[in-house]
């Protein structure tokens, strides 16, 4: 939006778009808020939600079970009962999924019903998943991964290209190729992520073939994630060339902030060095909470991705999406006059 803009949250109200995303979901606009590791909440969650978009609690974020069933309670309360969603990460090791065979029995416990799976191959789980009566959109960094989950019975998949916060996979596709790409080897919806931040890009998006967009980077200012005003101050002053990737000789890519700590990573990465323990000190998860908590945004590897260039004050989840949605609606009406006059 220009600065003369005024920013009108009516806007919020009524569908732009219906896409097969939209309909699965049951949810106004086509924007799925990813689920962030530490800083999906409740709170965030349900301004999403409340917002006419889908977000997704992220389960691993939470110390114990209890504290997990309790945010699934809280979501529901501020949602006044709309549905909302989990984000379940597979990991590579499978001692490290023990735990999802339980978040799944609370959150089907709890009525939760849409789940975003990322990581490793969710098929163990969709069993389990389906018979809770879930509907599982699967993320992947590359078309194949796609196809096989796909294959094995997912509802729906999002792509994300190597401008990505998190994990942008092993070749670095940018999302303009994925999601064409994807547009025209996926039969299920999927929805397109990496760099996205803008309504121009939304359209553009759908343009490609998308059914939706999916977004973290660009939501890391919203009033409504917990994290230390420091950090998100940072997050503000980074630009579109500010992110860094790390630990793609583990073959574990991030695209993170360009802080003390990835520099660290990336110099043991040149360097040739193989022995994890050296990465631990640097790497290790909850350096990030403890950066999200004390804004030290030195500290950790604090997925970040491209699309931080959006970023442009803290605000309100409603503000980011009216505003997506503000650009949305008029990049849809430009191409509408990009139409040469009949005859
Ligand atoms: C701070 C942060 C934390 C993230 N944590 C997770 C996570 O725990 N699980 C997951 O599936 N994706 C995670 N992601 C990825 C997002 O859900 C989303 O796929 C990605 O951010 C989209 O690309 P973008 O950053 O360019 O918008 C994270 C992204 C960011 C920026």
């Amino acid at each position: 939006m220009s600065d003369t803009d005024i920013l009108d949250r009516a806007i919020l109200d009524q569908p732009l778009f219906e896409t097969p995303i939209t309909r699965l979901f049951g949810i106004r606009h086509p924007i799925l808020c990813g689920g962030l590791m530490w800083l999906a909440d409740a709170r965030y969650v349900a301004a999403a939600v409340n917002a006419g978009a889908m977000g997704f609690i992220t389960a691993r974020t939470f110390p114990d079970f209890d504290a997990f069933r309790a945010e699934l309670r809280l979501c529901a309360e501020l949602t006044g009962g709309k549905p909302f969603g989990v984000n379940l990460f597979i990991s590579g090791r499978a001692e490290e999924n023990a735990v999802l065979d339980r978040y799944i029995d609370i959150l089907a416990d709890e009525g939760v019903r849409l789940i975003e799976t990322a990581g490793n191959t969710p098929e163990a789980f969709l069993p389990k998943l389906k018979a809770a009566g879930c509907i599982v959109l699967h993320k992947v960094s590359a078309v194949r991964h796609g196809l096989r989950a796909e294959k094995a019975g997912v509802d729906a998949l999002a792509i994300v290209g190597q401008e990505c916060g998190g994990h942008p996979g092993l070749h670095f596709v940018g999302t303009m190729v994925q999601g064409a790409l994807a547009a025209r080897s996926f039969r299920i919806p999927f929805a397109l992520g990496g760099g996205i931040g803008c309504g121009e890009q939304l359209v553009g998006a759908l343009g490609l073939g998308a059914d939706a967009i999916v977004m973290g980077s660009r939501m890391t200012v919203a009033s409504e994630v917990w994290a230390h005003a420091d950090y998100k101050q940072k997050v503000l002053a980074t630009t579109e060339a500010d992110s860094r990737l790390v630990m793609a000789s583990f073959r574990n890519t991030y695209r993170c902030l360009d802080n003390t700590a990835a520099r660290a990573v990336a110099e043991l990465e040149a360097a040739g060095e193989r022995d994890f323990a050296l990465y631990m000190p640097h790497v290790r998860g909850t350096n990030a909470r403890d950066a999200y908590t004390t804004g030290d945004w030195e500290r950790g590897i604090l997925s970040m991705g491209q699309s931080a260039a959006f970023a442009d004050a803290i605000k309100p989840v409603a503000d980011i999406l009216a505003e997506i949605l503000t650009d949305a609606a008029r990049a849809r009406d430009r191409m509408d006059r990009l139409r040469p006059p009949a005859g």
